[in-house]
């Protein structure tokens, strides 16, 4: 939904992301940078920029535009021709099947992944796409930043529109996900030898304080929460024991069936993938007692002296994602893949030349070097590198004048202007990188 636009055409169904109003800051969701019709001209600028590979998203409401109804052959149809358009220019499509936009109308319906039934229309829309894309399409991700919808922020991004915001609903709609997780993974290993499935998640590494114990525990108990409990699910099949203990300690009820923990098993995972863009302090005694894991960082997200930060208070941490990368591959002996990487600035243009992004040129190349110290001092296995956003588009929050892109687009949150495309300064960087696969830095 960042990239394509193109909202109402074509039969696309309506997502809980197309209804989002616009706010002084913050665009709405109707054109994104139009993709959806300049995709060929983005992909020879992506070609230009040596890419090899592209992450893309299949729009469930595009594919399938109630959720669990008649498929959109009009919405396959554009796939098919982004994903042949890829393929044409010697890019490699890497799809992932949902980021934060749940159709409208499961939302309405069934409060989205609080219901059985999503799960089932998720598995049956994710099968559909990969049995017509396996030919083309050999490296797929399930859920975006899965481990969010475990936050607080999972009221926000799962499509959950009602409800309490309680501690029982997160972990069931984290363990509906998880199933579904489960049931792709299965369904690829079973029906596609050839096809790889990884999770992926956000990974921001947690740092303690100071060396408080009581600090240092926290640190690592969210770091579990957050990030260890999905990857042990997508490796190994179940959930991390101390989560599961917490569960059980808090008693909390949610809908777990007899099957489930079989169903969890028949997954494991080809590579974990996840996004990085900085890392967190946390600082024990800011978090009141009784809170539970997975919410320490709404109570203590410290600044880190050591490191400095975007405009947006992000750290600016390179060997965190050295740390991150040899961390997983030495504890899941899978590849990983950084999926996502960089850095939002506000940035005008004005109307000549190419915008000077001197500070995302050394963002990628410190944390680029970060990565292939994690491959050849420590002996990661790394599948590749993908930088976010590397067209500017929306952020997240819809603000588009966060901007990530080494091409800059030419809108403004409310304006929408002409949409053009210019490299910036970064894109030639970009170029020598990519066409010298990392030697030219
Ligand atoms: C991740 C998402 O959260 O980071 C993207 O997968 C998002 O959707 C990106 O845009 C950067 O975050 P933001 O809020 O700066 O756009």
């Amino acid at each position: 939904m960042q990239t394509e636009g193109a909202a109402q055409l074509d039969g696309k169904g309506r997502s809980v992301y197309d209804v989002r109003p616009a706010g002084p800051n913050t665009s709405d969701w109707q054109v994104a940078i139009d993709d959806y019709h300049r995709y060929e001209e983005d992909l020879d600028l992506m070609q230009a920029m040596h890419m090899n590979m592209y992450r893309l998203q299949i729009s469930w409401s595009r594919v399938v535009p109630d959720g669990d109804g008649e498929f959109n052959q009009a919405g396959i149809a554009f796939y098919d021709r982004l994903i042949d358009a890829c393929i044409a220019r010697g890019i490699t499509p890497m799809v992932c099947l949902y980021h934060f936009d749940m159709p409208l109308a499961l939302a309405k319906k069934y409060n989205g992944f609080m219901s059985r039934h999503t799960v089932d229309a998720f598995v049956r829309f994710g099968q559909a796409m990969i049995a017509h894309f396996h030919d083309r399409v050999k490296y797929w991700l399930v859920f975006n930043e899965h481990n969010l919808y475990f936050t607080d922020e999972v009221f926000n991004i799962s499509g959950y529109l009602k409800g309490e915001k309680t501690l029982p609903e997160m972990y069931q709609i984290f363990h509906h996900t998880m199933l579904a997780h489960a049931r792709l993974d299965a369904f690829v290993h079973q029906t596609y030898p050839d096809v790889k499935i990884g999770g992926m998640l956000a990974y921001t590494p947690i740092y303690p304080q100071d060396a408080d114990p009581k600090t240092i525990f926290a640190a690592r108990q969210l770091d579990e929460f957050l990030n260890n409990n999905l990857n042990s699910a997508y490796v190994n099949g179940h959930y991390s024991p101390e989560v599961w203990r917490y569960i059980k300690r808090a008693g909390l009820q949610f809908d777990w069936q007899p099957d489930d923990a079989k169903v969890l098993a028949q997954q494991h995972a080809d590579f974990i993938a996840f996004s990085y863009y900085r890392s967190a302090v946390v600082d024990a005694t800011k978090i009141p007692d009784g809170t539970p894991v997975n919410r320490y960082l709404a109570h203590s997200f410290e600044e880190n002296s050591f490191v400095p930060q975007t405009e947006w208070g992000w750290a600016i941490d390179p060997l965190g994602l050295r740390n991150v990368i040899t961390k997983l591959y030495d504890q899941y002996q899978v590849p990983v893949f950084p999926v996502e990487n960089g850095i939002g600035i506000h940035e005008t243009w004005d109307g000549k030349h190419p915008i000077d992004d001197t500070a995302r040129i050394d963002y990628h190349r410190a944390h680029i070097q970060a990565m292939q110290a994690a491959m050849f001092e420590d002996g990661a296995e790394v599948l590749g590198y993908l930088g976010w956003g590397l067209i500017d588009i929306p952020s997240s929050h819809a603000d588009m004048e966060k901007r990530y892109g080494a091409v800059y687009v030419n809108r403004g949150n409310h304006d929408l202007r002409d949409l053009r495309r210019v490299p910036k300064k970064s894109f030639y960087w970009f170029q020598q990188v990519f066409g010298s696969n990392g030697e030219k830095l």
